[in-house]
């Protein structure tokens, strides 16, 4: 009997994929969570063909280095590549929410920073609207109670706190619970005008460029849907 494929077979699949992307001799932008630790291992097996690499988080720099891969400070370096990074989920606009590691804040910087962005993701991560996962923000802490009134007005779903959680700038997040996101660039920017929001886990003004999605029938790459 043929055995069904896991999540994480999926993830490494895309890991694997995800190297076709890698250009040489530059240096690359590489994300946060587990399907991106796939591809720092995969990206090891061919380190000596990139410059090096800027983190997206402290976890992501860790590892990096433990493969010998060097870590750029985004301050030393003036072009990315390419970005290589997961998803909570992704509509066929390739709009994302990500954060669910927290990481969320450094991930959309190196995002804007990166002539392209590869998201690598399993099948379960294709969802037609956004929003069952829910959407981290980060909040300075003192704003943490205002953001919170302020988030439940705006988007009447519900922001809970992350518990025992820091994130790697000393901030908080909140988690929206709740959410049908039918406008994910208007959402992204109103939950930013927060005063005490660093930023909300919508990539949709900068979503991905190519999603690389691990089904059990293989590899499939997805560019965004173009609506009329
Ligand atoms: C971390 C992220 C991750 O990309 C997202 O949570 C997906 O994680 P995983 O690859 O473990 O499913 O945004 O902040």
């Amino acid at each position: 009997m043929e055995q069904k494929m896991t999540q994480d077979e999926m993830k490494i699949e895309v890991a694997k994929a995800a190297l076709k992307y890698v250009i040489p001799e530059t240096i690359i932008g590489v994300g946060t969570g587990s399907t991106a630790n796939f591809f720092i291992d995969e990206l090891a097996t061919i380190k000596e063909r990139i410059e090096g690499a800027v983190a997206s988080s402290v976890a992501t720099a860790n590892r990096l280095e433990d493969h010998g891969i060097t870590v750029f400070d985004l301050n030393d370096v003036e072009e990315i590549s390419v970005y290589i990074d997961g998803a909570d989920e992704s509509d066929k606009q390739l709009n994302l929410i990500k954060g669910g590691g927290g990481a969320l804040t450094r991930e959309k910087i190196v995002a804007a920073v990166s002539s392209q962005f590869v998201c690598i993701a399993d099948e379960s991560k294709l969802v037609s609207v956004l929003g069952d996962f829910p959407l981290p923000v980060e909040v300075i802490p003192m704003s943490t109670n205002y953001a919170k009134r302020q988030i439940v007005k705006m988007t009447g779903g519900s922001a809970i706190l992350r518990e025992g959680f820091t994130t790697d700038n000393g901030n908080l997040i909140l988690d929206i619970h709740d959410l049908k996101i039918e406008d994910p660039k208007r959402l992204e920017n109103q939950l930013n005008n927060i005063v005490g929001v660093v930023t909300n886990g919508l990539f949709a003004g900068r979503g991905a460029d190519i999603l690389l999605l691990g089904t059990a029938n293989g590899v499939q790459t997805i560019t965004p849907l173009i609506e009329n």
